[in-house]
């Protein structure tokens, strides 16, 4: 016998195709993985304080990768398909990949959607001009975004998303969003912020409101143009 055959014998290796031979032990390749941020940590100061990035990303955020990845490894059936058409299907799936795979998308896209103060740019014209059709006036996109978040009862995400043609505000529950197949307005996002408590207790404590109206220096209006655009076309 050889050493390899009474290695698996004992159960220490499984014999693999082509000749390889992998631990028994081998977990199966991560579907998703936690990108870095696109900007230091201390880099959203003094809207967003350092310790709350570092805890929001380096350990919700990677948790919400972690457990996804356990959800999707425990059933075949989930596995292979993108983390878009997961969310697309979320009525139909594990609570576990609903709520970690909106929170692995959501969290992805956050990151991505604020910049420095100062470093984010302007809205484009043809935003400004979308925002007035559809709100009236930008202040008053403004108050319906942060009153999205204020409102949201408990955990959840303010959102500006492209929808049915237009720009809509909406707020989902938890880690819900609007490309999910249960969420009550579908669409596009645009824009998102997250109104866990996780996002800004550090800082803000209980006051949401304030978190709410500082973020808006630190949106990457570059990032959101660009999602308009792509959305609206
Ligand atoms: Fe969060």
């Amino acid at each position: 016998m050889s050493l390899r055959t009474l290695m698996f014998a004992l159960g220490l290796v499984t014999l693999a195709p082509a000749g390889l031979v992998m631990s028994a032990t081998a977990s199966p390749p991560e579907a998703f993985t936690l990108a870095p941020l696109p900007y230091a940590t201390d880099a959203l100061e003094p809207v967003i304080d350092q310790k709350t990035m570092e805890i929001h990303h380096d350990k919700h955020h990677a948790a919400y990768v972690k457990n996804l990845n356990q959800a999707v490894a425990a059933d075949p059936a989930l596995q292979g398909q993108s983390l878009e058409a997961l969310l697309a299907n979320a009525s139909r799936l594990p609570a576990a990949v609903r709520n970690n795979g909106g929170g692995h998308y959501n969290h992805s896209l956050f990151w991505t959607l604020m910049a420095p103060v100062g470093q984010g740019g302007e809205p484009s014209a043809a935003l400004r001009a979308r925002i007035d059709q559809d709100f009236g006036s930008w202040d008053k996109f403004v108050t319906a975004f942060e009153e999205a978040g204020l409102k949201r009862f408990g955990s959840g995400w303010a959102w500006l998303v492209w929808s049915d043609g237009r720009l809509q505000v909406i707020s989902t529950p938890n880690q819900d969003n609007p490309l999910m197949d249960l969420a009550e307005v579908k669409g596009a996002p645009i824009l998102a912020n997250d109104v866990w408590e996780h996002a800004y207790y550090l800082k803000h404590q209980n006051k949401r409101g304030d978190y709410l109206k500082g973020w808006w220096q630190v949106v990457n209006w570059e990032r959101v143009n660009a999602l308009f655009a792509a959305a609206a076309q």
